[in-house]
Protein backbone atom coordinates (compact mmCIF):
# COMPACT_ATOMS: atom_id res chain seq x y z
CA UNK A 1 0.00 0.00 0.00
CA UNK A 2 1.22 3.77 -0.83
CA UNK A 3 1.39 5.93 2.10
CA UNK A 4 0.41 9.36 1.84
CA UNK A 5 1.29 11.73 5.12
CA UNK A 6 -0.23 14.62 5.77
CA UNK A 7 1.37 17.44 8.13
CA UNK A 8 -1.31 19.58 9.99
CA UNK A 9 -4.54 17.69 10.75
CA UNK A 10 -7.01 21.16 10.76
CA UNK A 11 -9.84 21.51 8.86
CA UNK A 12 -7.94 21.21 5.35
CA UNK A 13 -5.74 18.57 6.45
CA UNK A 14 -7.97 16.02 8.07
CA UNK A 15 -10.54 16.39 4.88
CA UNK A 16 -7.66 15.80 2.24
CA UNK A 17 -7.75 12.31 4.49
CA UNK A 18 -11.52 11.95 4.21
CA UNK A 19 -11.40 12.27 0.28
CA UNK A 20 -8.31 10.48 0.36
CA UNK A 21 -9.35 7.66 2.61
CA UNK A 22 -12.63 7.39 0.47
CA UNK A 23 -10.35 6.71 -2.62
CA UNK A 24 -8.62 3.93 -0.99
CA UNK A 25 -5.59 4.77 -2.55
CA UNK A 26 -3.03 4.70 0.19
CA UNK A 27 -2.26 4.59 4.21
CA UNK A 28 -3.09 7.72 6.16
CA UNK A 29 -0.65 9.58 8.34
CA UNK A 30 -2.13 12.58 10.26
CA UNK A 31 0.90 14.89 11.57
CA UNK A 32 -0.54 18.09 14.04
CA UNK A 33 1.73 19.79 16.68
CA UNK A 34 -1.86 19.76 19.04
CA UNK A 35 -1.57 16.88 21.18
CA UNK A 36 -4.17 14.11 20.74
CA UNK A 37 -5.85 15.91 17.91
CA UNK A 38 -4.18 14.14 15.30
CA UNK A 39 -4.15 10.76 17.03
CA UNK A 40 -8.24 10.96 17.75
CA UNK A 41 -9.04 12.18 14.18
CA UNK A 42 -6.92 9.18 12.74
CA UNK A 43 -8.82 6.77 14.93
CA UNK A 44 -12.35 8.37 14.55
CA UNK A 45 -11.48 7.90 10.54
CA UNK A 46 -10.11 4.56 11.05
CA UNK A 47 -12.92 3.15 13.04
CA UNK A 48 -15.25 4.60 9.93
CA UNK A 49 -13.81 2.38 7.17
CA UNK A 50 -15.33 -0.95 7.98
CA UNK A 51 -18.83 1.25 7.12
CA UNK A 52 -17.45 2.56 3.97
CA UNK A 53 -15.68 -0.73 3.04
CA UNK A 54 -12.28 0.57 2.63
CA UNK A 55 -9.06 -1.09 3.87
CA UNK A 56 -6.99 1.82 4.98
CA UNK A 57 -4.68 2.58 8.15
CA UNK A 58 -4.96 5.83 9.25
CA UNK A 59 -3.15 6.77 12.68
CA UNK A 60 -2.64 10.29 13.66
CA UNK A 61 0.70 11.60 15.52
CA UNK A 62 2.53 14.13 17.06
CA UNK A 63 6.19 12.41 16.00
CA UNK A 64 7.35 13.06 12.31
CA UNK A 65 8.91 9.40 12.70
CA UNK A 66 5.05 8.43 12.23
CA UNK A 67 5.81 9.80 8.52
CA UNK A 68 8.35 7.38 7.64
CA UNK A 69 8.59 5.52 4.27
CA UNK A 70 5.96 8.51 2.82
CA UNK A 71 5.15 8.21 -1.35
CA UNK A 72 3.56 11.66 -0.67
CA UNK A 73 3.59 14.49 1.59
CA UNK A 74 0.75 17.31 2.06
CA UNK A 75 2.25 20.45 3.98
CA UNK A 76 -1.24 21.99 5.27
CA UNK A 77 0.28 23.00 8.54
CA UNK A 78 0.38 26.62 9.79
CA UNK A 79 -1.65 29.53 11.20
CA UNK A 80 -4.40 31.53 9.63
CA UNK A 81 -4.03 34.90 8.94
CA UNK A 82 -5.48 36.93 12.34
CA UNK A 83 -6.97 40.21 12.18
CA UNK A 84 -4.51 43.05 12.94
CA UNK A 85 -1.75 40.26 11.56
CA UNK A 86 0.26 41.64 8.33
CA UNK A 87 1.28 39.49 5.47
CA UNK A 88 4.51 39.79 6.49
CA UNK A 89 3.78 37.96 9.68
CA UNK A 90 1.95 35.33 8.34
CA UNK A 91 4.90 34.87 6.13
CA UNK A 92 7.21 34.78 8.43
CA UNK A 93 5.15 32.29 11.41
CA UNK A 94 4.37 30.00 8.52
CA UNK A 95 7.46 29.82 7.24
CA UNK A 96 8.81 28.43 10.48
CA UNK A 97 6.04 26.24 10.53
CA UNK A 98 6.45 24.39 6.78
CA UNK A 99 10.53 24.83 7.07
CA UNK A 100 10.63 22.46 10.09
CA UNK A 101 7.79 20.29 8.40
CA UNK A 102 9.54 19.92 5.60
CA UNK A 103 12.85 19.12 6.70
CA UNK A 104 11.23 16.77 9.43
CA UNK A 105 9.35 14.83 6.63
CA UNK A 106 12.51 14.58 4.57
CA UNK A 107 14.70 13.00 7.39
CA UNK A 108 12.30 10.06 7.39
CA UNK A 109 10.77 10.49 3.36
CA UNK A 110 14.37 11.40 1.34
CA UNK A 111 11.91 10.08 -1.70
CA UNK A 112 8.93 11.93 -1.06
CA UNK A 113 6.38 14.14 -3.25
CA UNK A 114 5.61 16.75 -1.65
CA UNK A 115 2.43 18.93 -2.07
CA UNK A 116 2.41 22.25 -0.40
CA UNK A 117 -0.92 23.99 0.50
CA UNK A 118 0.16 26.69 3.47
CA UNK A 119 -0.23 30.02 2.45
CA UNK A 120 0.82 32.60 0.77
CA UNK A 121 1.28 28.78 -1.31
CA UNK A 122 3.48 29.93 -3.80
CA UNK A 123 6.60 30.74 -1.38
CA UNK A 124 5.50 27.93 0.68
CA UNK A 125 6.30 25.71 -1.95
CA UNK A 126 9.49 27.74 -2.82
CA UNK A 127 10.95 27.25 0.69
CA UNK A 128 10.17 23.42 0.67
CA UNK A 129 12.07 23.19 -2.49
CA UNK A 130 14.90 24.82 -1.19
CA UNK A 131 15.28 23.81 2.66
CA UNK A 132 15.43 19.93 0.97
CA UNK A 133 17.05 20.64 -1.83
CA UNK A 134 14.61 18.73 -3.89
CA UNK A 135 14.77 18.01 -8.28
CA UNK A 136 11.64 20.59 -9.08
CA UNK A 137 9.51 17.78 -9.88
CA UNK A 138 8.91 16.59 -5.97
CA UNK A 139 7.55 19.78 -5.09
CA UNK A 140 3.84 20.96 -6.33
CA UNK A 141 1.43 23.61 -4.99
CA UNK A 142 -1.81 23.15 -4.94
CA UNK A 143 -3.89 26.38 -5.76
CA UNK A 144 -4.86 26.33 -9.75
CA UNK A 145 -6.47 22.92 -9.13
CA UNK A 146 -9.11 24.61 -6.57
CA UNK A 147 -9.41 28.60 -7.88
CA UNK A 148 -9.97 26.52 -11.52
CA UNK A 149 -12.91 24.44 -9.74
CA UNK A 150 -13.89 27.46 -8.61
CA UNK A 151 -14.64 28.60 -11.62
CA UNK A 152 -16.01 25.95 -13.03
CA UNK A 153 -18.85 25.52 -10.11
CA UNK A 154 -19.72 29.18 -10.96
CA UNK A 155 -20.12 28.75 -14.72
CA UNK A 156 -21.96 25.61 -13.62
CA UNK A 157 -24.08 27.74 -11.69
CA UNK A 158 -24.67 30.09 -14.67
CA UNK A 159 -26.00 27.76 -17.27
CA UNK A 160 -26.79 24.66 -15.73
CA UNK A 161 -24.19 22.75 -17.95
CA UNK A 162 -22.78 19.46 -15.92
CA UNK A 163 -19.82 20.22 -14.48
CA UNK A 164 -17.95 17.66 -16.52
CA UNK A 165 -18.34 19.87 -19.87
CA UNK A 166 -17.12 23.09 -18.58
CA UNK A 167 -13.23 23.19 -17.94
CA UNK A 168 -11.65 26.01 -16.84
CA UNK A 169 -7.83 27.20 -16.32
CA UNK A 170 -6.86 29.48 -13.48
CA UNK A 171 -3.35 30.41 -13.72
CA UNK A 172 -0.97 32.31 -11.89
CA UNK A 173 -0.19 33.36 -8.32
CA UNK A 174 -2.78 32.03 -6.00
CA UNK A 175 -3.97 35.73 -5.03
CA UNK A 176 -5.37 38.83 -6.28
CA UNK A 177 -3.70 38.62 -9.18
CA UNK A 178 -4.61 35.60 -10.52
CA UNK A 179 -5.31 34.96 -13.76
CA UNK A 180 -8.56 33.20 -14.67
CA UNK A 181 -7.93 32.30 -18.67
CA UNK A 182 -11.39 33.17 -20.42
CA UNK A 183 -10.41 32.68 -23.89
CA UNK A 184 -8.74 28.73 -22.66
CA UNK A 185 -11.98 28.12 -20.85
CA UNK A 186 -13.96 26.66 -22.44
CA UNK A 187 -17.67 24.54 -22.15
CA UNK A 188 -17.71 21.53 -24.81
CA UNK A 189 -14.94 22.60 -26.84
CA UNK A 190 -16.42 26.29 -26.76
CA UNK A 191 -14.50 29.21 -25.10
CA UNK A 192 -15.95 30.68 -22.24
CA UNK A 193 -15.52 34.47 -23.99
CA UNK A 194 -18.07 32.91 -27.04
CA UNK A 195 -20.81 31.02 -25.07
CA UNK A 196 -21.43 33.68 -22.09
CA UNK A 197 -21.54 37.13 -22.44
CA UNK A 198 -19.07 40.05 -21.79
CA UNK A 199 -20.64 40.77 -18.13
CA UNK A 200 -21.82 37.81 -17.30
CA UNK A 201 -18.03 36.30 -17.71
CA UNK A 202 -16.46 38.82 -16.27
CA UNK A 203 -18.64 38.01 -12.93
CA UNK A 204 -17.33 34.81 -13.02
CA UNK A 205 -14.00 36.33 -13.10
CA UNK A 206 -14.25 38.66 -10.41
CA UNK A 207 -16.13 35.75 -8.14
CA UNK A 208 -13.11 33.44 -9.13
CA UNK A 209 -10.58 36.00 -7.71
CA UNK A 210 -12.59 36.36 -4.96
CA UNK A 211 -13.67 32.71 -4.16
CA UNK A 212 -11.19 32.28 -0.79
CA UNK A 213 -12.59 35.47 0.41
CA UNK A 214 -16.42 34.75 0.09
CA UNK A 215 -15.89 31.49 2.24
CA UNK A 216 -13.73 33.32 5.30
CA UNK A 217 -16.59 35.99 4.99
CA UNK A 218 -19.35 33.64 5.57
CA UNK A 219 -17.52 30.73 7.50
CA UNK A 220 -16.40 33.83 9.30
CA UNK A 221 -14.06 31.33 12.27
CA UNK A 222 -11.35 29.92 9.35
CA UNK A 223 -11.05 29.47 5.73
CA UNK A 224 -12.50 27.18 3.09
CA UNK A 225 -11.57 23.79 3.40
CA UNK A 226 -13.68 21.05 1.07
CA UNK A 227 -12.69 21.96 -2.20
CA UNK A 228 -8.79 22.76 -1.24
CA UNK A 229 -9.04 19.61 -0.09
CA UNK A 230 -10.59 17.61 -2.74
CA UNK A 231 -7.82 19.53 -4.82
CA UNK A 232 -5.24 17.94 -2.85
CA UNK A 233 -6.68 14.56 -3.28
CA UNK A 234 -7.00 15.02 -6.99
CA UNK A 235 -3.49 15.72 -6.96
CA UNK A 236 -2.20 12.80 -5.09
CA UNK A 237 -4.74 10.85 -6.98
CA UNK A 238 -2.73 11.49 -10.10
CA UNK A 239 0.55 11.30 -8.69
CA UNK A 240 -0.06 7.53 -7.30
CA UNK A 241 -2.08 6.38 -9.95
CA UNK A 242 0.69 7.68 -12.61
CA UNK A 243 -2.36 9.72 -14.50
CA UNK A 244 -0.51 11.96 -16.26
CA UNK A 245 -3.19 14.04 -15.47
CA UNK A 246 -2.75 18.19 -17.01
CA UNK A 247 -4.21 20.17 -13.80
CA UNK A 248 -2.73 23.75 -12.89
CA UNK A 249 -0.60 23.72 -10.39
CA UNK A 250 2.06 25.70 -8.73
CA UNK A 251 5.88 24.66 -10.07
CA UNK A 252 9.28 25.54 -9.95
CA UNK A 253 9.61 27.82 -13.67
CA UNK A 254 13.00 27.10 -14.95
CA UNK A 255 12.15 29.98 -18.28
CA UNK A 256 8.63 28.60 -18.97
CA UNK A 257 5.97 31.40 -19.60
CA UNK A 258 10.02 33.62 -19.39
CA UNK A 259 9.86 33.14 -15.38
CA UNK A 260 13.01 31.90 -14.06
CA UNK A 261 13.38 31.14 -10.21
CA UNK A 262 9.54 31.32 -8.97
CA UNK A 263 6.77 28.82 -8.16
CA UNK A 264 4.24 30.10 -10.38
CA UNK A 265 0.29 28.46 -10.92
CA UNK A 266 0.94 26.63 -15.27
CA UNK A 267 -0.87 23.69 -16.52
CA UNK A 268 1.42 20.59 -15.18
CA UNK A 269 1.73 17.14 -16.05
CA UNK A 270 1.29 14.86 -13.18
CA UNK A 271 2.70 11.62 -12.82
CA UNK A 272 4.26 9.08 -10.34
CA UNK A 273 7.32 11.58 -10.63
CA UNK A 274 5.42 14.44 -9.28
CA UNK A 275 5.51 17.31 -11.70
CA UNK A 276 6.48 15.34 -14.97
CA UNK A 277 6.04 18.37 -17.10
CA UNK A 278 4.93 22.01 -17.85
CA UNK A 279 2.33 22.50 -20.42
CA UNK A 280 3.25 26.41 -22.16
CA UNK A 281 0.02 28.03 -23.76
CA UNK A 282 0.24 30.27 -26.32
CA UNK A 283 -0.91 33.08 -23.90
CA UNK A 284 -1.75 36.55 -26.14
CA UNK A 285 -1.00 39.81 -24.91
CA UNK A 286 -3.02 40.85 -22.57
CA UNK A 287 -2.67 37.50 -21.20
CA UNK A 288 1.14 37.30 -21.17
CA UNK A 289 0.19 41.05 -19.40
CA UNK A 290 -1.60 39.37 -16.74
CA UNK A 291 0.94 36.37 -16.28
CA UNK A 292 3.53 38.93 -15.56
CA UNK A 293 1.63 41.47 -13.20
CA UNK A 294 0.53 38.31 -11.28
CA UNK A 295 4.70 36.82 -11.39
CA UNK A 296 5.60 39.96 -10.41
CA UNK A 297 3.22 39.68 -7.00
CA UNK A 298 4.64 36.14 -6.26
CA UNK A 299 8.50 37.34 -6.78
CA UNK A 300 7.48 40.15 -4.18
CA UNK A 301 6.74 37.61 -1.40
CA UNK A 302 9.61 35.53 -2.46
CA UNK A 303 12.09 38.05 -1.81
CA UNK A 304 10.11 38.77 1.79
CA UNK A 305 11.08 34.90 2.38
CA UNK A 306 14.20 35.35 1.42
CA UNK A 307 14.68 38.51 3.75
CA UNK A 308 13.88 36.27 6.54
CA UNK A 309 15.33 33.11 5.86
CA UNK A 310 18.67 31.97 4.39
CA UNK A 311 17.90 29.61 1.81
N1 LIG B 1 3.44 21.56 13.20
C1 LIG B 1 2.36 20.82 12.85
N2 LIG B 1 1.12 21.34 12.74
C2 LIG B 1 0.97 22.63 13.00
C3 LIG B 1 2.05 23.47 13.37
C4 LIG B 1 3.32 22.88 13.48
N3 LIG B 1 4.40 23.59 13.83
N4 LIG B 1 1.56 24.70 13.57
C5 LIG B 1 0.25 24.67 13.33
N5 LIG B 1 -0.13 23.41 12.98
C6 LIG B 1 -1.46 22.90 12.69
C7 LIG B 1 -2.52 23.48 13.61
O1 LIG B 1 -2.49 22.89 14.89
C8 LIG B 1 -3.79 23.16 12.83
O2 LIG B 1 -4.36 21.93 13.24
O3 LIG B 1 -1.89 23.25 11.39
C9 LIG B 1 -3.30 23.06 11.38
C10 LIG B 1 -3.93 24.09 10.47
O4 LIG B 1 -5.27 23.79 10.40
P1 LIG B 1 -6.44 24.88 10.42
O5 LIG B 1 -6.09 25.95 11.38
O6 LIG B 1 -7.72 24.17 10.55
O7 LIG B 1 -6.32 25.55 8.97
P2 LIG B 1 -6.84 25.00 7.58
O8 LIG B 1 -8.16 25.58 7.29
O9 LIG B 1 -6.68 23.54 7.52
O10 LIG B 1 -5.80 25.67 6.60
C11 LIG B 1 -4.46 25.26 6.58
O11 LIG B 1 -3.98 26.31 4.53
O12 LIG B 1 -5.37 27.90 3.67
C12 LIG B 1 -4.07 27.62 4.07
O13 LIG B 1 -2.41 28.97 5.00
C13 LIG B 1 -3.71 28.53 5.18
O14 LIG B 1 -2.77 28.01 7.31
C14 LIG B 1 -3.79 27.69 6.41
C15 LIG B 1 -3.61 26.28 5.89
Amino acid sequence: MNKISIVGAGMTGSTTAHWLAERELADLVLVDIVEGMPQGKGLDMLEAMPIIGKDVEIVGSNDYAATKGSDIIIITAGLPRKPGMSRDDLLSANAEIVGKAASETFKYSPDAIYIVLTNPLDTMAYLTLKTNKLPRERVIGQAGVLDSARMRAFVGMETGISLENIQCYVLGGHGDEMVPLTRLSNIAGISLKDYLPADKLEAIVNRTRKGGGEIVNLLKTGSAFYAPAAACAQMAEAILKDKHLIVPCAAYMQGEYGLNDIFFGVPVMLGRKGMEKIIEYKLDAEEKAAFDKSAAAVKETHDALKKLVKI
